[in-house]
């Protein structure tokens, strides 16, 4: 008898694969994340009173700032990722695009000899180990104006006491991001696409999301004050935890609040 195989409608790594990641963010809380941010920074050009610098940490392929463009109140966007294939993809995007410059680096340690208006971290902060969390939101710090003011869109899982609970937590938010997409009817490779960033999650190789008790402690331990935060999925209450979810965050660090080092 033979035996009966399913075959995945593709296989290969968003990891590494620009255009796997593009398909598995066009799932519902991805998309909210999308719009809410570029809805956040366009308010934050609009307060600010001369054309902004943006530097966009973890930039991927650049999507939020794709969104935008032309955006003449933007006068410089510099996107870093540890990712080449992502960089490329992002240049090719942006090819011709004046004052848009990509950067092949560690978003935790580098240093881009300059600072932002406005500094963008969408799923950002869950793509760095735990253990360098804090590195990496000071170094937002450090890239940051005086006044300047950093967007997150961020997965907040729900709440967890210890590593068996994180990987229980994890199960319980894609469960629900895959049974979601499931009733839309996508695209099959999306559902496979959703089952990897949960595997990654789990054993924590290449997502490092954490509850929101201990993402908004952290933001607090690194200087952040939260001026606003808005929760874009689920739109309707599906977690236990009712704090569990997606959300846009605009935040700045007062003044007199001591950084690194500042530039120009
Ligand atoms: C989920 S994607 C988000 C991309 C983009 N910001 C967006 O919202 O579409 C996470 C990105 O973080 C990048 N990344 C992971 N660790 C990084 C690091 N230490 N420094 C810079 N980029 C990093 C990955 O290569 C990937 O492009």
């Amino acid at each position: 008898m033979k035996k009966k195989m399913t075959i995945p409608a593709s296989s290969g790594d968003y990891a590494k694969d620009a255009a796997l990641f593009q398909k598995v963010e066009t799932v519902p809380g991805e998309q909210a994340l999308y719009e809410m941010a570029k809805k956040e920074l366009l308010s934050e050009l609009g307060r600010l009173r001369k054309p902004a610098t943006l530097i966009d940490f973890c930039c991927g392929t650049c999507e939020i700032f794709s969104r935008m463009i032309p955006e003449p109140r933007i006068a410089r966007f510099i996107g870093i990722d540890t990712e080449p294939a992502y960089i490329d993809f992002a240049k090719n995007r942006l090819s011709g695009v004046v004052g848009a410059d990509l950067v092949l680096g560690d978003a935790a340690v580098c240093n881009l000899g300059l600072s932002a208006d406005i500094v963008l971290a969408s799923s950002a902060y869950h793509h760095i180990e735990d253990d360098r969390k804090m590195t990496f939101l000071r170094n937002m710090i450090r890239h940051l104006k005086p006044d300047g003011r950093v967007i997150f869109a961020e997965n907040i899982l729900p709440e967890y006491a210890d590593e068996a609970g994180h990987a229980a937590a994890a199960k319980l938010f894609y469960g629900k991001r895959i049974q979601e997409t499931k009733a839309l009817g996508m695209d099959e490779d999306v559902i496979r696409l959703l089952h990897q960033v949960m595997g990654y999650e789990i054993r924590r190789e290449y997502e490092w999301k954490v509850d929101y008790r201990r993402f908004i402690e952290h933001l607090g331990s690194a200087g952040f004050t939260i001026l606003k935060k808005t929760k874009v999925w689920p739109t309707r209450s599906e977690f236990e935890d009712p704090l569990a979810g997606d959300y846009v965050i605009v935040a700045e660090v007062p003044c007199g609040y001591i950084r690194g080092f500042t530039y120009g």
